[in-house]
């Protein structure tokens, strides 16, 4: 049983609320309430992450559950990896009959499995071969291996001299490469030093890109469609065009970062499909599970791809047959529903109405299909966060992203019913703080 110690959540105090847990028998672990949650989670956690204080227990659809049975809208998508919505039938279903057969092989042999999905996955999106790995930031760095590979076997790049553009704003991830690329102090502060060879330039600059990429050491432009972490930036139209364009002229390669913008986020089944060109080196994760399992991928052509010889890269759980059958799965799902086509639908309506926000506190809407921001005017007596808070009050939950931006990104199933009712709580929320 609990002791009768009443903690309130504040995050960043783990360390305060031990005596709370010290009494727990093991039979009430799994009815604890929210506040229960939170502590047990900082106390034994590290603290990497600043949650939003509610304590998730079940998920369908477009909805979650909290411990203490109440029932939200999920607008963040578990960082956008939920594209399919919680838990989808066809997805678990994979997951569950493939798990009674045969889980992980390793790639130290074939399965019957890996080779079904890689087929599926490169036919549908235009490339010879694809390398299975886990997380986004294992593909994004994986893209990168092949760039640097490429640059010196066949861009003729003197050995270690490799360069790599990254633009300002960028994110992919939390390894030591992938904080090297980063601009946001928060995110290498206290890490360095940083990876050599990597450079920024600003986003959505084609003049700084052309004077970055005339260096015949450079290897490669790895970009993002839309900023997802950045706060939802996105670039002029003709901008991907315009990569396309430069990165061909100078014998670049484009490497094209979807790991949030991908298969249907942005209302198309890729984000570089809205301009109708295509990268040479594409990385996609997160929704490609569906949310259920870590699954990512790199793509490319073979004069690309085969760069990589057996021995010189890997991963030990990239591409098991749990991971094909649920890629497969995840990836049939938002091709069959044709979720893209709903994204780009529903996200239309979404802007549209978030437009209409007063402007006192909202002072920007960006977006694409259901990955969408607002920006909150700084200087108010209240934040993006207690926005947030707000919202959960009422039923819907997300995040705030970089300072005072707000992102909404839901899955792509959700109706036009439920869009209003989130749209509803949304300006109650906000309207809210009008004094
Ligand atoms: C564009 C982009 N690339 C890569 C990543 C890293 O993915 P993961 O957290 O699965 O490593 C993210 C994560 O948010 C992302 O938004």
């Amino acid at each position: 049983m609990f002791s009768k110690t009443v903690i309130t959540y504040t995050p960043g105090l783990g360390k305060k609320v031990g005596d709370v847990f010290r009494n727990i028998s093991s039979t009430a672990v799994n009815h604890l309430n929210s506040q229960q949650v939170f502590e047990r989670e900082e106390k034994y956690c590290a603290h990497n992450y600043h949650p939003l204080p509610v304590a998730i227990c079940k998920g369908e659809g477009v909805h979650v559950w909290d411990v203490d049975g109440k029932k939200y809208l999920d607008f963040l998508s578990g960082y956008v990896c939920l594209n399919q919505g919680h838990c989808h039938p066809k997805i678990v279903a994979a997951l569950r009959e493939q798990a009674g057969i045969l889980t992980h092989t390793s790639r130290a042999f074939f399965s019957d499995t890996l080779g079904e999905y890689a087929e599926y996955l490169t036919k549908l999106l235009g490339f010879d071969k694809m390398l299975p790995m886990n997380t986004g930031v294992e593909a994004d760095d994986t893209a990168l291996k092949l760039a640097r590979k490429w640059g010196y076997y066949k861009k003729k790049i003197p050995a270690d001299q490799a360069k790599v553009i990254f633009a300002a704003g960028n994110f992919w991830g939390r390894s030591l490469a992938a904080v090297s690329a980063s601009t946001d102090p928060t995110s290498y502060g206290g890490y360095g030093p940083k990876m050599p060879g990597f450079h920024n330039i600003p986003y959505n600059d084609l003049k700084a890109l052309e004077e970055a990429i005339k260096d015949p050491n450079v290897c490669a432009f790895m970009v993002e469609p839309i900023q997802g972490e950045a706060g939802v930036v996105v670039p002029h139209d003709g901008y991907l065009r315009g990569v396309r364009e430069l990165c061909t002229k100078y014998n670049v390669l484009w490497i094209d970062d979807e790991v949030q913008t991908g298969l249907g986020r942005t209302g198309k089944r890729l984000c570089v499909d809205h301009e109708n060109v295509k990268p040479d080196i594409l990385v996609l994760g997160k929704a490609l599970s569906g949310g259920v399992y870590p699954i990512s991928a790199a793509l490319a052509n073979d004069d690309i791809m085969l760069v990589i010889e057996p021995g010189t890269h890997g991963s030990t759980f990239g591409g098991n047959p749990l991971a094909a059958k649920v890629a497969l799965a995840a990836v049939k799902v938002i091709e069959e529903e044709k979720l893209a086509d709903n994204a780009a639908k529903m996200g239309e309506i979404f802007r549209r109405e978030l437009s209409k926000l007063p402007k006192s506190i909202v002072s920007e809407v960006r977006g694409k299909g259901l990955i969408n921001a607002i920006e909150i005017n700084k200087g108010k007596q209240f934040n993006a966060w207690d926005i947030c808070i707000k919202m959960r009050d009422n039923g819907l939950i997300t995040k705030p992203t970089h300072d005072q931006n707000i992102r909404f990104a839901p899955p792509l199933t959700i109706n036009e019913q439920q869009l209003t009712q989130g749209l509803e709580i949304i300006e109650k929320s906000i309207k809210s703080f009008i004094k």
